[in-house]
């Protein structure tokens, strides 16, 4: 459990607060069928589509699609965390949850997260200490000071420094008694290899905490300040810091994001405090990786628009097409742009040459995520009649990753107008991909529409109806499912499932207890969604739902081999062609395809 207060107390408050009493108290509710409809306390709406049912205990709002159980609505709230809107839960019904005290509570008993927080924190405070106080510092103060950095920076992000020593941490730790095996695990000393203790991660680097929006100590990066290395070297992943969804200097950028509605995102933690010190706080950076899913979706909760900044085409050419990808997972990932500075700067660089003004005015010229695309293109290409083919011919597949109708007729107008050929003659040019089986493989491995809907179907189904699950399980449909979240909701299911049948727990529970596990905020709306979206399930009709999606996976399965029988023909690959033919029967007539395995033998 990822809290300080034991999980019994925890279902104890669940089951002692009732989500429509405590909803009731601030929203007007009005009983409708099993549920309560009132208007949403959380956007604003003139019709109501703010549901609470009290069976599953959970809300959601179809309007603005928040929804959870009765902590996930005293959290939104009141503004608080997990661990405080159960302690206000708690209050109210007279719960009273044991306070940690150091003596009497073993190590394991208290929450590892935690300590590993308070860890990091300690040794910020140990390295910021060193790089402002000490003598040993004055290196790391003389060369962030060539570099630019004022004294205001360094506090603001607590910037450190880690002396040259072995084992300078591993011995603060040892003397405040700190058991090390921990220390080790927040990724701050390493264990030596003859097995006999321990050595510091960072010596002799300038260090950068790494906070999460909580402005807690999650990671640190450590930058040498002559030319070894590597340059910089960076915490590993623990359980407080995973990389992919964490982003420098996002705790503080994030109010100055909300201001402007927009969000720049460089690549370097230098790059980050130089746009701070250029006045354009709201910017942040990823940590040595490139923009992920996660990211943009913490993003998003910000602001609208996202500026991808790059120090070389190449980069920018990579995020674009990483974001097309992403275009193809959600409908809507939003106004994402790639900014390219010019060749050789990146954003601190650039901003001591050329100052904030410029860069503004080259951020504003920055193209969206397509028009960059096609603009590469042509740079690539020219605007020959040949090149314009070509550009067409290259726009293709980021295209096909376009399922809205609306951005992709407006992109398709881009190229139009760019290339000045015609739109429909463009149009016309992708249109057999879209049709064609042969070719286009991103077009034709994407989830369907109606594919999805199947799959959300079988997730709403599990939710709602829990004693279908062990069904789901014994014929491995989970494994099957195409949507990457819709497919991690479903593994959380039956994993909640089994956990909650070993200690004979009420299904009825399952939704409830899921969101409360689930740290995933997208993924407790979905689960919200889809537990309260009530409908009459009977054994006979869930049975059917999984015929048909089982058939439709075997259609599309054909589909795919199909296509790839075509391609290798083309080619002229027997082997491989053998191999999916022999692919194809097994998929067709099972039967048979024993048999013919056994005759090519
Ligand atoms: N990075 C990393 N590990 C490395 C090199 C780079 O984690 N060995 C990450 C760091 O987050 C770094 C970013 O990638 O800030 C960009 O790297 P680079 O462009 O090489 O460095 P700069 O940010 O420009 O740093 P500086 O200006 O200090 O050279
Ligand atoms: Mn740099």
């Amino acid at each position: 459990m990822p809290y300080t207060i034991p999980a019994e107390k925890i279902s104890e408050i669940k089951y002692a607060s009732d989500i429509l009493e405590i909803i009731s108290e601030s929203v007007v509710l009005k009983k409708s069928g099993r549920n309560y409809l009132g208007l949403c306390p959380f956007h604003s709406e003139k019709t109501p589509s703010f549901t609470v049912t009290p069976d599953k205990q959970m809300f959601y709002c179809f309007g603005c699609g928040e929804g959870g159980n009765v902590f996930t609505f005293i959290m939104k709230q009141e503004g608080l965390t997990f661990p405080e809107a159960v302690r206000f839960l708690a209050g109210r019904c007279r719960i009273t949850i044991p306070e940690y005290s150091k003596g009497v509570v073993s190590e394991n008993q208290i929450n590892e997260r935690d300590i590993l927080l308070q860890i990091n924190q300690q040794a910020m405070t140990v390295y910021h200490d060193m790089l402002i106080k000490s003598d040993d510092g004055a290196g790391a103060r003389s060369y962030l000071e060539r570099r630019g950095i004022p004294a205001n920076i360094l506090t603001g992000f607590k910037i450190g420094y880690a002396p040259p020593d072995w084992g300078r941490l591993t011995q603060y730790f040892s003397r405040l008694g700190t058991a090390l095996n921990l220390v080790e695990k927040a990724g701050l000393i390493v264990r030596r290899s003859s097995g006999n203790g321990y050595y510091d991660r960072f010596r002799d680097r300038v260090i950068f905490p790494i906070f999460n929006s909580r402005h807690q100590v999650i990671a640190f990066g450590g930058r040498v300040m002559d030319t070894s290395l590597p340059k910089y070297l960076n915490s590993p992943e623990t359980p407080v810091y995973s990389k992919s969804k964490s982003l420098y200097g996002f705790d503080i950028a994030r109010s100055f994001c909300r201001q402007a509605g927009e969000v720049f995102v460089a690549e370097g933690y230098m790059d980050l405090l130089s746009l701070h010190l250029h006045g354009i706080q709201n910017s942040t950076a990823t940590l040595g990786t490139a923009m992920t899913e996660e990211h943009i979706r913490l993003l998003k909760g910000i602001c609208d628009k996202i500026i991808l900044v790059f120090d070389s085409d190449q980069a920018g050419i990579k995020a674009a097409q990483r974001c097309t990808e992403l275009f193809r997972l959600h409908h809507q990932p939003g106004d994402i742009r790639i900014l390219v500075l010019p060749e050789g700067e990146d954003p601190d660089t650039y901003l001591q040459k050329y100052g904030s003004a410029a860069f503004r005015k080259a951020a504003a010229d920055a193209y969206g995520v397509f028009s960059f695309l096609v603009d590469i293109a042509i740079q690539k290409h020219g605007l020959s009649l040949e090149g314009k083919l070509r550009v067409i011919q290259e726009m293709e597949a980021p295209l096909s990753s376009l399922s809205d109708a609306v951005v992709r007729s407006s992109v398709i107008r881009e190229i139009s107008e760019r290339t000045g050929i015609d739109e429909s003659a463009i149009q016309e040019k992708y249109r057999p991909a879209i049709h064609s089986r042969s070719t286009s493989k991103p077009l034709d491995t994407r989830t369907s529409d109606d594919h999805l809907r199947f799959e959300k179907r079988l997730i709403a189904m599990m939710l709602q109806f829990s004693e279908i699950i062990p069904e789901v399980i014994e014929r491995k449909l989970i494994e099957t499912l195409s949507d990457p979240l819709l497919k991690s909701i479903a593994m959380d299911i039956v994993a909640c499932f089994d956990r909650m049948k070993q200690f004979s727990e009420h299904m009825d529970d399952l939704p409830s207890l899921l969101v409360m596990e689930t740290d995933q905020i997208e993924k407790k709306k979905i689960i919200a969604e889809y537990s309260i979206q009530r409908e009459e399930w009977r054994r006979e009709g869930c049975l059917k739902l999984m015929d048909q999606y089982a058939a439709m996976q075997k259609r599309r399965r054909v589909r795919l081999l199909q296509q790839k029988i075509k391609a290798a023909e083309e080619s002229h690959d027997d082997r491989l062609l053998q191999q999916l033919l022999k692919d194809f029967q097994m998929v067709t007539c099972p039967q048979e395809a024993g048999d013919y395995g056994k005759t090519v033998r």
